[in-house]
């Protein structure tokens, strides 16, 4: 996959898929827009990425927070004329059960995972169509097309919204050539798992995974950088499960459906 001179830009970059896929692309040659709430976690960036030389804008924003974007990008970003790639991956889980869920819950979570997602690609659009890239890959999530195992309701229903910008947005923006595609990740090993997760659940996890394994921030970054590369130059609108198999999943983990042969 190549890069090398492309900008692209990356939300929720201090951490976990977000910061994996900024590094996998920075290794490339591409040159990183970090978006994150966490001034520490971009700072963390910043030293890690000038010990290897890699170019990157850290701008500390809060993606729940329309004018916050607009600031992030008409300011901070100015002298940014154009982005190649934009990766939506800021994102947060909730843990309400459905009759707890708050309004605040609800908006909070919403807010970020779907309104935060298409404010950012809104206000990036000029950017996209100055760029040669003209891509964008949203980080949606297995429960958009099933159930949260460790968000709540308001998590669902936000990623499956996530999914309906995706589809939608590609056919406007197929017009000005740019892509716009989903990845709908399994559980992946990251601060928001490790947060939410205990051990024997973590254990019980990559149990019915068939793969066997939880993913790794890395496994989802290769397949958006597919995704927003040339090599999937007319691929849009689509959505790309990255779940060691657990989809296909029936009820029964790996271990019982043998056990019952056996
Ligand atoms: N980890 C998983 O198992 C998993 C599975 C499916 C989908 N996802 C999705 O992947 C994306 C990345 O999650 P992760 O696992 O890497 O989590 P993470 O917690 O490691 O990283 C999320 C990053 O987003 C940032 N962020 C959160 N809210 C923000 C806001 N309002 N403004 C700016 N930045 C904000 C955080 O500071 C953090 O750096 C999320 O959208 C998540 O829903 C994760």
């Amino acid at each position: 996959m190549e890069f090398s001179g492309k900008t692209v830009a990356v939300t929720g970059a201090g951490s976990g898929i977000g910061y994996a896929t900024a590094e996998a692309a920075a290794r490339l040659g591409a040159r990183i827009i970090a978006f994150d709430r966490d001034e520490r976690a971009l700072n963390a960036m910043r030293i890690a990425f000038e010990r290897n030389n890699w170019r990157l804008m850290a701008v500390v924003v809060d993606i729940g927070d329309e004018s916050s974007i607009e600031r992030a990008i008409d300011i901070d970003m100015a002298s940014v004329k154009s982005v190649d790639l934009l990766v939506n991956s800021a994102g947060i889980v909730s843990r309400g059960q459905f009759e707890a869920t708050t309004a605040e819950e609800w908006r909070r979570v919403l807010g970020v995972n779907l309104s935060g997602s298409f404010f950012c690609l809104q206000k990036m659009v000029p950017r996209l169509k100055a760029g040669v890239g003209r891509a964008v890959v949203n980080v949606a999530s297995l429960a958009a097309k099933r159930v949260s195992y460790t968000g709540g309701v308001s998590y669902t229903a936000a990623k499956a919204g996530l999914l309906g910008l995706t589809r939608h947005a590609a056919f406007e923006l197929a017009g000005v050539g740019i892509r716009v595609n989903a990845v709908c990740p399994g559980p992946v090993w990251t601060a928001m798992t490790q947060q939410n997760v205990s051990d024997e659940e973590r254990k019980k996890v990559a149990s019915m995974v068939p793969l066997g394994e939880w993913l790794s921030p890395n496994d989802i970054a290769q397949a958006i950088l597919f995704l927003g590369s040339p090599a999937a130059r007319m691929i849009t609108g689509t959505t790309l499960d990255i779940d060691g198999g657990l989809s296909l999943v029936t009820g029964a983990s790996p271990t019982a459906y043998q056990q019952a042969r056996e």
